[in-house]
């Protein structure tokens, strides 16, 4: 059971999962089969798995929008706390097996790469929010699985969807933009992640229970290179462009070390997607040139 199922990374996770026996929930988007559940209600958190009794519940709702954050935090404490802690409540009450997404934002970027057992000190709202909900998750389903991921990118809804396709956007407009030159983002592919996701869950009943787990790209783009690449591979002049400094209290280098699981699941490096030669396509439907 696939809880935002609606969202981002819950699509992705629905395309991966399609020849499992999946239920996917939403809230404000309503059909494609998916299931209306207010995560943040008990209520309808319980009836939804007594109703469906899942092996897996894959929480995928939060809010990881800098605005939102800004404008309603409580709504967002309460989309990224209190709904990681409600589910996990719920899958341990119905022996469901948990995977939890969370953040490389739990890291202060200081000190990258990050173990899984590296310490964390979120330097924002939304990184502090991510470790109270990964304690909570602990707390309340002490086998649940916690994985971790950067900036994702991929098929997107609409360009504000992803940093990525926002970037897009301001690349292709020709007006004038500073972009971050300072912090370090390892964008991953969205359908990536899902699929680490299926075989995460594929073993929930083995060696990764109570474990946390890193799923990273390799390489570190800013902003501004971002910027760049889009407008070298889309023959856009990129006089506009401007490199700028840190954008809001951003962490600078939350490089996960994803050495464990790249090794568990055992394939070869050049296996996995690089932004280089994914970006052109996640982009291509949001750049217009001027
Ligand atoms: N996107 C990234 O780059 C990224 C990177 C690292 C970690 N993550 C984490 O991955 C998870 C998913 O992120 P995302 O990017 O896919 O987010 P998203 O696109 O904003 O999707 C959020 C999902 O939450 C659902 N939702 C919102 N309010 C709800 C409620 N009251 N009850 C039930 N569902 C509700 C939304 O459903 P409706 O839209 O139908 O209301 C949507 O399906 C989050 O925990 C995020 O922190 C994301």
């Amino acid at each position: 059971m696939i809880f935002g199922a609606s969202g981002f990374l819950g699509r992705s996770m629905m395309r991966a999962f399609e020849d499992w026996k999946v239920t996917g929930t939403s809230f404000r988007r309503k059909g494609q089969g998916l299931v209306t559940v207010d995560a943040t209600s008990t209520d309808d958190v319980l009836d939804a798995l007594s109703r469906f009794d899942p092996d897996v519940v894959i929480n995928c709702v939060g809010e990881r929008r800098p605005e939102a954050w800004a404008n309603a935090p409580a709504r967002a404490h309460e989309l990224n706390v209190e709904v990681a802690r409600l589910l996990a409540e719920a899958a341990r009450h119905y022996g469901a097996s948990l995977l939890h997404i969370s953040s490389d934002y739990v890291f202060d970027g200081a000190a990258p790469p990050y173990r899984v057992d590296a310490r964390r000190n979120p330097v924002n709202a939304y990184g502090r929010w991510k470790l109270l909900a990964e304690d909570a998750v602990r707390r309340a389903c002490p086998e649940a699985v916690i994985l971790r991921l950067p900036v994702l990118y991929g098929p997107v809804e609409y360009a504000a969807e992803t940093n990525l396709t926002q970037i897009a956007r301001q690349v292709g407009s020709g007006e004038p933009v500073e972009l971050d030159d300072v912090c370090v983002r390892y964008p991953t592919h969205v359908d990536e992640a899902a699929e680490v996701c299926r075989w995460l869950a594929a073993q929930s009943k083995g060696q990764y229970l109570g474990s946390v787990v890193h799923w990273s790209a390799e390489r570190g783009f800013t902003k501004y290179r971002m910027g760049l690449m889009i407008a070298q591979h889309f023959g856009i002049v990129p006089d506009h462009i401007k490199a700028g400094a840190a954008s809001g209290d951003r962490p600078a280098d939350c490089r996960l070390d994803c050495m464990d699981l790249r090794a568990a699941l055992g394939r070869p490096v050049d296996h996995y997607r690089t932004f280089a030669d994914e970006f052109p396509q996640a982009v291509a439907p949001w750049v217009r040139t001027a």
